[in-house]
């Protein structure tokens, strides 16, 4: 079972950046713990700061993976062809932000992809990745296997 988290813009930047927002932790660390929880997840990370590199990412893995977990970062909030790219895959993508954007500033407020994603999960620091592959983990999709 292929699951891909596909992190935005900055992102390389966590445990360095912000940390009163984003926490201390960088996510290669986070991404070890994820993988001994997730023994039968078969994990892939990728990160990139290039909008169409993550749209090529989501072409490359969109047809075939379970399922992705996707942080598009600033993106989220400016991004009509990562929405497009989301609706025109088959695999299900979960929308990730580790701070709750609803209470920052408003222009965090409103995600473009919202709407093609399966669901969100937004707030719960790096935990929201785990909650995200607990749901994967459990999800049975028609066609993907
Ligand atoms: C973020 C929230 C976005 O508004 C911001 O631009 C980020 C990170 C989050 O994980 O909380 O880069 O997606």
């Amino acid at each position: 079972m292929k699951i891909l988290i596909l992190n935005g813009p900055n992102l390389n930047l966590l445990g360095v950046r912000e940390k009163s927002v984003y926490g201390s932790r960088s996510f290669e660390h986070y991404l070890e713990e994820l993988k001994t929880a997730f023994p039968d997840l078969e994990l892939d990370y990728y990160q990139s700061n290039i909008e169409g590199e993550l749209i090529n990412k989501l072409h490359e893995v969109g047809f075939t993976y379970k399922g992705i977990l996707l942080n598009a970062g600033a993106y989220t909030h400016t991004s009509i062809a990562i929405a497009d790219a989301i609706a025109a895959i088959e695999t299900p993508v979960i929308e990730i932000h580790i701070s709750n954007v609803y209470a920052r500033e408003e222009f965090r407020h409103h995600s473009y992809i919202s709407k093609n994603c399966k669901g969100c999960i937004v707030g719960f620091g790096l935990e929201g990745y785990r909650l995200g592959l607990v749901y994967l983990n459990n999800f049975k999709p028609k066609k993907l296997g």
